[in-house]
């Protein structure tokens, strides 16, 4: 297979771990995870998310990385080299088009986590401050310009790193902010944890409660570590186009999807022991981060320096998310119009300004507008995790599955036989892509539109 990766490709194999890890850590960890966990039966719902990313998930991740890789260049052209036929194009535009959507309502949270990051280095938050946050974030949220200029500084922070290129910008700013943010999640843990009164917070997590689990909760679990890992958006595809041909995909895939599981479930033991420990009501989604953790830090010891903590960390993982999904929309337009990646970047960032504003106009003046029932915000947060990353799913590993087939990919994760992977992990993996998995993402697809 000739290669067609570009110059500026990652430096090593710990070098695109990280922006992998850095794309899979986001806000889906920070808020997301801990209240799907209560809501599910806790341990429970703990225990069928770690069975089906196992199983599922790190399969797929692998086939995306084996596309990307093997085909080189933006997802598009790496679908259509794998397959040797033009239509499979489509595939890597509808990845393109999803992180296109996903990150018009991301950049519009990522400006509440920087005004926020601000909010708690004036010391709004710290032990005694009196504050109503309920209607703060409400008065925020609603406004029309400070929330969009907040989204637009964010977009230009996000910018700045992929103007910079894979190495020099991605790179380098994952290697850096990735262990920052473990380190960030695990002090604010610790100070939770110790927390009087922490130990429910913890019980609520970690007793497995079956009774509250149902059906509703396993559809709940795969949503989640489709979204969590940054599947079905082409964003493996992207990144392991740039992965040296020395690395080991199927350890990276495994070492990727273990950091964030862990890194969800240490998120979970910073979050539930403090909002026990004050009483207050555990599965409030996005309001959770944003109105219910601001009013916990006000009367907590040591509260100010956690919401610093907390807002930073918040922050570092919602701009290394977006660099992935700016990365795939920008690599993709590099290659669709042949213009350079700085300014295919700041096409990208024209474009997301527009959408970025519209969707944060959508939590004030414009959420009378409404597409069956939702407004343009949640619409978009909805049909791109529950249809467009599922279908992207489904066509990756129908690509790897029945289009390459098992010599191409077995060659492609043992690099030419360079690399050892043992012959029956390589088959289980392979029956796991071809059989398993488009079984498990059609009947979830299914059952999520019925
Ligand atoms: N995985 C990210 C999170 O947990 C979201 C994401 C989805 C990022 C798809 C890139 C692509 O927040």
């Amino acid at each position: 297979m000739t290669e067609h990766r570009s110059k500026d490709s990652f430096t090593s194999n710990f070098g695109m771990v990280a922006a992998a890890v850095g794309s899979a850590i986001g806000l889906g960890n920070l808020w997301r995870f801990p209240y799907l966990v209560g809501q599910n039966g806790g341990a429970a719902f703990i225990i069928v998310y770690l069975a089906l990313t196992a199983l599922i998930s790190i399969p797929i991740l692998l086939a995306e990385s084996v596309i990307g890789r093997r085909g080189g260049g933006a997802p598009a052209e790496a679908y259509r080299k794998v397959t040797g036929r033009k239509g499979w194009g489509t595939a890597g535009i509808l990845g393109m088009i999803t992180c296109l959507m996903i990150m018009s309502f991301y950049v519009v949270v990522g400006g509440w986590t920087i005004k926020y990051m601000m909010l708690s280095c004036m010391w709004q938050f710290h032990r005694g401050a009196v504050i109503d946050s309920a209607a703060m974030f409400g008065a925020f949220t609603s406004g029309s310009i400070s929330p969009i200029v907040y989204s637009i500084t964010f977009i230009f922070l996000t910018i700045v790193i992929i103007m910079l290129g894979v190495q020099k910008g991605i790179e380098r700013t994952s290697k850096l902010m990735m262990p920052m943010l473990f380190v960030l999640i695990i002090l604010i843990g610790i100070r939770s944890i110790t927390l009087p009164g922490a130990k429910a917070g913890i019980e609520y997590l970690f007793r497995p409660d079956f009774s509250s689990f149902t059906f509703d909760s396993l559809l709940a679990a795969l949503g989640q570590s489709f979204f969590s890992l940054s599947l079905g958006a082409c964003m493996m595809i992207t990144y392991g186009a740039y992965t040296p041909r020395s690395s080991n995909l199927t350890r990276s895939a495994a070492i990727i999807s273990v950091s964030d599981t862990f890194f969800a479930l240490i998120a979970g033991c910073a979050i539930m022991p403090a909002v026990f420990a004050f009483g207050v009501n555990p599965s409030q989604g996005a309001g959770l981060v944003f109105v219910t953790l601001p009013q916990i830090f006000t009367q907590m010891p040591l509260g100010g320096v956690c919401s610093v903590l907390f807002f930073f960390a918040l922050f570092l993982a919602a701009v290394s998310s977006a660099v992935s999904l700016f990365e795939v929309i920008t690599s993709s337009l590099m290659s669709i119009t042949g213009k350079k990646r700085t300014t295919s970047a700041a096409i990208v960032a024209l474009i997301l300004t527009v959408t970025g504003s519209v969707c944060s106009l959508s939590q004030g003046v414009l959420s009378g507008v409404t597409v069956a029932g939702l407004n343009i915000f949640d619409q978009l947060d909805y049909v791109s995790s529950n249809f467009l990353m599922t279908t992207g799913g489904l066509l990756t590993v129908i690509c790897v599955g029945w289009i390459m087939g098992k010599d191409a990919f077995t060659d492609e994760i043992t690099a030419g036989g360079t690399i050892r992977v043992s012959k029956n992990l390589a088959s289980a993996l392979f029956f796991v892509i071809k059989y398993i998995a488009p079984v498990v993402i059609a009947t979830t697809a299914i059952l999520i539109i019925v």
